[in-house]
């Protein structure tokens, strides 16, 4: 769009901004401040619903998913018709169901200035139909997956009437204890900086009708940095190492034009972040140039006081106002304190009115006050979960898992007739859907079990033993699942995590397989059928023994691949597609070793046999798997790693090219990954960090030339006073298929 047709809708957003915040009441101007979830009036006869009670309960097992349900549909939402009509909401969270989202956004139209609300709702991997977690898709590192997921979680979100999303997260994860870091898009910057514009881009960008949703980049900041990978637990680190790992796809998202940032639960350095002016006005607005508005998390404000940083709720309204926080998410505090705040004279009308300038500036720009949302289920039926949604997301599910191990078992020959699956997630929809899937359809999801039954070869008998449960001790039905491995030709064991054992409040302190699988797997690798595990999780896990153990021939990671699992899985065992995809995240050999992660500082007496280095006793200074590691069904050679010129000064830019070839007999696509090491340098600089990486289809016998540019300014670093500097001296450039490997030459800044 012309610039000056950009300056000519910034000027009228501006005008129709000041001409509503002239109109409205203090009372009507804190509403656009405050969101609210629907409560829940319990109409159970005879007691008040403890909503998050019977949902602990569900997660712990303790209740039924179904009797949850059960109570949660005599329950009557209450969607707060007075507070809307009043103009004292803003925004609703998570609300899930149709005719209520449509009800709702119906009352904010009899409002007095009929200012439209904002339904925010987590569309982090789709909305009705399920892409794979942000962890798998990371580990796509396929562009084009990352828009298809926005693009289809947009499409199926706006038509239901949820304009915002609370996504993507970008919270560089390097700690497998923390739960979230199914969420998260890996623990390298650079990916997650790639990640994070693809997503904002496309989730925002207009469609010809209108379809776009604002977008959230999450959580503010460094939230994947919490002691010990304990969700919510405080996070203490250098501004420097912020800098350098938390904050980049921050940038990206910023740069990208996200509409919104939400604050984190944490304390950072000693403030929570929730009310941290330090970092939501002078790094996120003065540093980043962030120009939307500052959500906080879920009753974050409130939990100002549990964090002893402020007095009371009021105290915390206040200072998270005047830090940056413009909306308040469900803690109800700005909406009790904020005009007590005022009229005390304790807080300046102009700060309130920027808060929802702010909120008002995007709710214009994103064509909300246009929208004449008209609930029409017709329609619904043909967007939501369409034969074209659910392609893409089967595209996207088979690109994102990894292939672990494979001595040649996989894909399944022709001459395999009995393929017996085992293991009790293989063929649990609600479990197969992982975390964060509330706006799926259970209904949906296909299993590994239906996928490999679906496409299986004429003639192939596919059977299912339950086998071992996920959590539970009990062994009944072991021997019976032995004595059917022992006659089938190949065994498909799943394993793994319960949707649950992973995303929010899922920390764990112990990475190996729960519950007895492990024991259960080595069992059935003792057997002699050939045995392919298919591990579905939402972190890295500590699976040492299945790696090392001869009789597991292949180990597929396809964490949690969205509403095609079934059939992604059954195209990559049956070789109707050749796996892709790479670790986004390292897999430690034990749990103690976290958080651990490939672009680390050398050390003055880096991990080695010799006794008195940097390693643990008792486990490998190597990782289980490094960053980029991913197998294929083919193999890829490198060479001439060319670099044109070898000496570049600061304006410079690196031009290189690696010869890659596919030397197998099936075509399929590899990962090029370029690293780079700034050997010498004023901060110890990391043994190798990502600058480039590309994903290229090759023939079988096929070779490609892979040429990349990487700007000298983009080799640089924050110094000790977070400024970023390019130093001169020695540099290394790596290309190869992971972290590990590759070839490596020299070149030098002048
Ligand atoms: C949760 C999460 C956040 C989510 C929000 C709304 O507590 O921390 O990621 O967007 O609440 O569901």
């Amino acid at each position: 769009m012309g610039k000056n047709i950009v300056e000519e809708k910034n000027k009228m957003v501006e005008e129709r901004v000041e001409e509503l915040l002239s109109q409205m009441t203090l009372k009507e101007k804190i509403g656009q401040l405050h969101q609210a979830g629907t409560t829940m009036n319990c109409a159970l006869p005879g007691f008040e619903a403890d909503i998050d009670k019977w949902v602990s309960e569900m997660l712990q097992g303790k209740l039924a998913k179904e009797e949850l349900d059960r109570r949660l549909s005599m329950c009557e939402e209450d969607l707060r018709e007075k507070e809307v009509m009043a103009g004292e909401q803003g925004s609703f969270i998570n609300l899930y169901e149709d005719e209520k989202l449509a009800k709702v956004l119906d009352n904010a139209k009899k409002s007095r200035l009929q200012i439209p609300l904002l339904i925010g709702v987590d569309v982090i991997r789709g909305y009705r139909t399920m892409f794979p977690t942000p962890l798998a898709m990371s580990c796509s590192w396929d562009m084009e997956v990352i828009r298809q997921m926005a693009h289809v979680a947009k499409r199926e979100a706006w038509e239901s009437g949820v304009n915002w999303t609370f996504g993507p997260m970008l919270d560089i994860a390097r700690d497998a204890r923390w739960g979230r870091i199914v969420e998260s898009p890996g623990e390298d910057p650079y990916l997650a900086s790639r990640i994070a514009e693809t997503q904002v881009i496309e989730f925002q960008k207009e469609e010809a009708d209108g379809c776009r949703l604002l977008a959230t980049a999450k959580h503010f900041l460094a939230y994947g940095a919490v002691r010990g990978g304990q969700d919510y637990d405080t996070v203490d680190m250098s501004e420097r190492q912020m800098f350098e790992t938390y904050l980049p796809p921050f940038r990206a998202a910023v740069d990208a034009g996200v509409g919104s940032v939400m604050s984190a639960f944490h304390d950072l350095n000693g403030v929570p972040c929730t009310m941290d002016k330090w970092l939501l006005t002078d790094v996120l607005r003065d540093e980043l140039e962030f120009d939307g508005f500052v959500v906080s998390d879920a009753e974050a404000v409130k939990q100002c006081v549990v964090h002893g940083a402020v007095e009371d709720e009021k105290e915390a309204a206040k200072r998270t106002i005047l830090a940056g926080g413009d909306m308040d998410m469900a803690s109800g505090d700005y909406s009790r304190h904020l005009e007590e705040l005022v009229l005390e004279g304790e807080l300046e009308e102009a700060v309130i009115d920027n808060a929802v300038r702010r909120i008002l500036r995007k709710k214009l720009e994103f064509g909300m006050f246009e929208r004449n949302y008209v609930y029409d289920p017709e329609r619904l039926k043909q967007v939501i979960l369409s034969p074209e949604h659910r392609k893409a997301a089967l595209e996207a599910g088979k690109r994102s898992a990894v292939l672990l191990k494979n001595d040649g078992v996989l894909p399944i020959k022709s001459n395999i007739k009995r393929i017996l699956v085992t293991g009790a997630l293989a063929d649990d929809k609600q479990e197969l859907m992982g975390p964060w899937s509330f706006t799926g359809r259970t209904e949906a999801q296909v299993t590994i079990l239906q996928g490999l039954q679906e496409y299986a070869a004429d003639g192939v008998e596919v059977e299912y033993m339950r086998g071992c449960e996920v959590e539970e001790q009990g062994t009944e039905g072991w021997e019976a699942c032995f004595a059917k491995a022992k006659k089938a030709d190949i065994v498909i064991a799943v394993a793994g995590e319960k949707a649950f054992m992973s995303g929010e409040a899922a920390s764990r302190a112990d990475l190996q397989l729960a519950g007895r699988q492990e024991e259960f797997l080595l069992k059935l690798a003792e057997l002699g059928t050939p045995l392919a595990v298919v591990l579905v999780n939402g972190r890295p896990l500590a699976i040492g023994k299945l790696k090392e153990h001869i009789g597991v021939r292949a180990i597929l990671e396809s964490w949690h691949l969205g509403t095609e699992f079934g059939h992604a899985v059954a195209d990559i065992l049956y070789g109707n597609y050749n796996p892709s995809g790479k670790l986004s995240v390292t897999f430690a050999n034990e749990a103690g070793q976290e958080p651990m992660y490939y672009n680390h500082p050398n050390t003055g007496k880096p991990g080695s046999d010799f006794k008195f280095t940097s390693k643990y006793q008792d486990v490998s200074i190597e990782p289980l798997y490094p960053f980029g590691y991913g197998l294929s069904y083919t193999s890829f050679s490198y060479d001439e790693l060319y670099i044109e010129n070898l000496s570049l000064s600061m304006e410079d830019t690196l031009r290189c090219s690696v010869q890659v070839t596919n030397i197998g007999n099936m075509a399929g696509e590899e990962v090029i990954q370029l690293y780079i090491r700034d050997v010498t340098a004023s901060c110890v600089r990391p043994v190798k960090e990502l600058k480039r990486f590309r994903k290229v289809y090759f023939e079988p016998g096929e070779t490609k030339k892979i040429k990349f540019e990487i700007p000298v300014a983009q080799m640089g670093f924050y110094n000790r006073n977070c400024e970023y500097i390019v130093e001169p001296g020695e540099f290394r450039l790596y290309a190869g298929p992971n972290s590990a490997e590759g070839l490596e030459e020299k070149y030098e800044v002048k």
